[in-house]
């Protein structure tokens, strides 16, 4: 044991952790105001999870029909069931319109209609006429690969506005002062094994979410929300951690995602009687519902014995009507993906689907400006200085109970900007750069060192497998307190094991093992905040749906939820209102009320 390490000290206004999407329009728009920054990111940018993104980003554009940013945000404050805060949600369909047109003018290669305009295509729960017209044409997109065209574009306009990146470089944990505040985070690179502290003015967390708490996810192995994992050992909470969207179109088997344009385009689903069964559920949307709908019924069509194939384990996605025009320009890599993880033409043979964790609609609880919040140092909205965080790492919150497919992107876009904005106003260049707090230092360093040298530890990717096994069984599309308490009991009695993953070679260069081992402790503290949370909220409300709860309880839940871990892995949960006032004067505000579908 030793902790000898020699550090590298970088100074800057703001630090960005994550260039996925949200990370990227941050970094540019701060890079492009002068403000000293840095990226730093476990991956390479473009290999980013945005890239993954099929479908397309919402803005209210009207290029293909009627459309009206009022309706969008309509659409999103009830898709969210009520828990959104409406002032971020009029910011976020108001700012849509500009910040999809900017993208454009960056260089996204947005696919066309024949004059020449941003094509835009149906998305499940975008409505018109605040869901009494038909379903909206809103989602603009590039064919089905329009994240890997944003991220594309936005590591190009990083690079022209000269941001500084520090590529594969692992945070290990923040660096909070005595008061609490955030003066930077300590990193690894993970090419040579040194150590880097980076303090700065700002640090925004754009660490992405942690679908890799389940078993089966859209998500890639990268989703590890290591932001998550330091702002709880930070003593920082996170919000509204029970609402997981299972995405009603993973493909069966790999959990690869089948974009919802794809039934944006037409395609339908059928059970094992062969019947389409949406309109049961949806009578006016049908399979173009809001996804926490769509899955909850393939759930139900499964449980009660009509699921596809000889175990009834899967339902059908029928894409064979669309004809090839359709498939090859707009769905290209749906096609692909069927073909090559399943060895299905799906010209001709419909798509064995599953709902599948897709991504979560809570995270680090933060004000629209993308700085975060902690009802512990003073009212439910006090803020914690030096730290921000956006995109899927935080709560803003838009999403709410169930995020409208396409709005993740919109997402990170319009708040990677606006904490870029409120960086430009609050940090002041010739300010100095915090000192690094030492006692906190020494903590990280412990840890860091601890893992690094136990060798007589379990190996990461065994924890981790159970640990996703109790998410998958316990914490997915059905839930109930007895299987609850059973999952979270078995959490607790992975505690141990979690405190004592091993790695079998404490190198430095290129020590896979030790970065899996720092992301499973990252993970497994956000799977037992899902998992305390969910068994807390005794409702119904979007993703989180409890078979002994099976209302929605406006009276007792229309709030978020909040949840702290200390050290020792203790839970506290405490709660924030919902904002219900849009606090601006061109969008009133929709007050709880039934919802459509
Ligand atoms: O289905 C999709 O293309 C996913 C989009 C999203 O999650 O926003």
């Amino acid at each position: 044991m030793g902790k000898a390490y020699h550090i590298v000290d970088h100074a800057f206004d703001v630090i960005v952790l994550g260039a996925g999407g949200a990370g990227l329009r941050a970094t540019l728009g701060l890079a492009s105001t002068g403000l000293k920054t840095a990226c730093i990111s476990k991956v390479f940018p473009t290999r980013s999870h945005t890239v993954a993104a099929q479908g397309g980003i919402a803005a209210a554009l009207s290029n293909i029909m009627e459309d009206d940013w009022h309706w969008h945000m309509y659409d999103t404050v009830a898709g969210s069931v009520w828990l959104g805060d409406q002032d971020a949600i009029a910011y976020l369909c108001h700012e849509a319109i500009p910040s999809v047109i900017e993208l454009e003018h960056m260089g996204v290669p947005f696919s066309r209609t024949e004059d020449g305009r941003i094509y835009q295509r149906k998305f499940g729960g975008h409505t018109t006429h605040c869901a009494d017209g038909e379903m909206a044409a809103r989602a603009c997109a590039a064919a089905d690969r329009t994240g890997h065209a944003v991220l594309h574009t936005l590591y190009q306009q990083s690079l022209k506005h000269k941001a500084q990146f520090f590529i594969e470089y692992f945070a290990i944990d923040l660096l909070m002062d005595e008061e609490g505040s955030c003066c930077g985070l300590m990193a690894f690179s993970l090419e040579d094994g040194t150590l880097h502290r980076f303090r700065a003015k700002q640090t925004v967390l754009a660490t992405g979410g942690c679908g890799r708490i389940y078993e089966s996810c859209t998500s890639a192995h990268t989703c590890t929300g290591d932001g998550g994992g330091m702002v709880l050992r930070a003593g920082v909470p996170m919000q509204d951690m029970e609402f997981v969207q299972f995405h009603p179109t993973g493909l069966q088997g790999s959990g690869c995602l089948i974009t919802e344009g794809a039934r944006g385009e037409g395609g339908y689903l059928t059970n094992g009687d062969g019947d389409r069964f949406m309109p049961n559920y949806a009578p006016h949307e049908k399979d173009l519902a809001s996804r926490d709908i769509v899955s909850h019924a393939e759930g139900v069509e499964m449980r009660e014995g009509r699921g596809c194939g000889d175990d009834g384990d899967h339902i059908l996605l029928h894409l064979e009507e669309l004809g090839d025009d359709v498939l090859d320009s707009k769905l290209p890599g749906i096609v692909e993906t069927v073909r090559i993880f399943r060895n299905i033409d799906c010209r001709k043979d419909p798509i064995p689907v599953v709902p599948t964790a897709h991504y979560c609609m809570g995270g680090i609880p933060t004000n629209l400006h993308g700085e975060v919040i902690d009802p512990h140092r003073g009212d439910k909205n006090a803020i914690v200085p030096g730290l921000m965080a956006i995109g899927e790492a935080a709560c803003v919150s838009v999403h709410g109970a169930n995020r409208l497919g396409t709005n993740s992107l919109l997402d990170i876009i319009v708040f990677g900007r606006a904490a870029a904005l409120r960086c430009a106003d609050i940090i002041d260049p010739n300010s100095d750069v915090p000192a690094s707090p030492k006692a906190c230092e020494e903590t990280i360093l412990d840890r860091f060192d601890g893992l690094r040298h136990n060798d007589t530890g379990e190996n990461p990717g065994q924890v981790r497998m159970a640990m996703q096994k109790v998410m998958q069984d316990d914490f997915a599309v059905f839930r109930k307190e007895d299987t609850m308490q059973e999952g979270i009991d078995k959490l607790t009695g992975l505690a141990d094991r979690i405190d004592n993953i091993g790695v079998s070679n404490p190198d430095l260069s290129w020590n896979m093992e030790l970065m899996t081992a720092l992301e499973v402790q990252n993970l497994y503290a956000q799977a037992d905040v899902v998992a305390h949370s969910a068994l807390s909220r005794t409702e119904s409300r979007g993703a989180h749906i409890r078979d002994d709860y099976e209302e929605r309880d406006d009276d007792n839940w229309l709030k978020h939820t909040v949840a702290w871990r200390s050290g020792a892995g203790d839970i506290e949960i405490g709660d924030r209102p919902v904002r219900l006032d849009t606090l601006r004067d061109d969008a009133d505000t929709f007050p709880p009320t039934v919802r459509k579908s």
